[in-house]
């Protein structure tokens, strides 16, 4: 690649986006699609993820507001099948099935990105498998997004980039990083030794650990190269898709 950029610039049709939330959105779209769902379809609303399954009442509703599953309150009564932890997406529940999900950053960030050559959900879970696959595209520039919670940074996000610089390194010595790309691979080389141990300064780690039941999401999602699945965009009917 000519250039890498972390986070976005503006995507165009010359720039192949990886994005990554982490905590937990891509994370837990690349665990649904390699457990075997059809497709992973992203929306910015809960309102339209109600529309989907009105139009599709096979579709299953996967999301968060506050970190926690949308209630029947917040969906005008339309019961949500998953919240936004990755272990719940287990092969017996997500076979086969299209699953249409709204979280506060993960979901909009990938939307955000849909002008772009090519899109990838990226995570600790399927960074090689990413690396490889935007290595076979012969990108002229890369942007890795990180799509942060709320308007904030997010450490876990910057690390993951890092660590996917940090493979690229050596592949590609001709590839000009920016300054917040070469800021993002100098925090991994700070943090690969321990990563769990790096993630004590993260808001969103800290926020799950409080929380009974999504302190176990941490460790699922720090675990390194578990999927060689790559998940990619394939539009806004099929959404993001996945293949070894
Ligand atoms: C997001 O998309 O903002 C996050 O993944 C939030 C979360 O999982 O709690």
């Amino acid at each position: 690649p000519a250039e890498w950029a972390v986070p976005g610039r503006a995507a165009g049709a010359d720039t192949i986006c990886v994005v990554f939330d982490v905590l937990r959105a891509t994370s837990t779209v690349v665990t649904a699609l390699a457990h075997g769902a059809r497709g992973m379809i992203p929306v910015g609303t809960l309102e339209e993820a109600v529309a989907w399954r009105r139009r599709d009442p096979e579709c299953l509703l996967a999301g968060e507001r506050g970190g926690l599953r949308p209630g029947p309150d917040q969906t005008g009564g339309v019961p949500f099948d998953f919240g936004n932890s990755p272990r719940e997406f287990t092969p017996e529940r997500v076979r086969d099935r299209l699953i249409v999900f709204t979280t506060t950053n993960g979901s909009r960030a990938l939307q955000a990105c849909e002008a772009a050559q090519a899109v990838l959900a990226g995570s600790f879970l399927n960074l090689g498998a990413t690396v490889q696959v935007v290595r076979r595209l012969e990108p002229r520039r890369v942007t890795l997004v990180c799509a942060g919670t709320g308007p904030e940074t997010a450490l876990e996000d910057v690390l993951a980039a890092g660590a996917f610089l940090d493979l690229w390194r050596g592949m590609d010595t001709e590839a000009a990083w920016t300054d917040a790309a070469a800021a993002a691979w100098l925090a991994w080389c700070r943090a690969a030794g321990d990563l769990s141990a790096a993630l004590r300064y993260s808001a969103n780690a800290r926020r799950l650990a409080a929380r009974a039941g999504l302190r176990d999401d941490i460790a699922w999602c720090l675990q390194r190269d578990r999927f060689e699945w790559a998940v990619w965009w394939a539009g806004p009917e099929a959404g993001l898709r996945g293949a070894p």
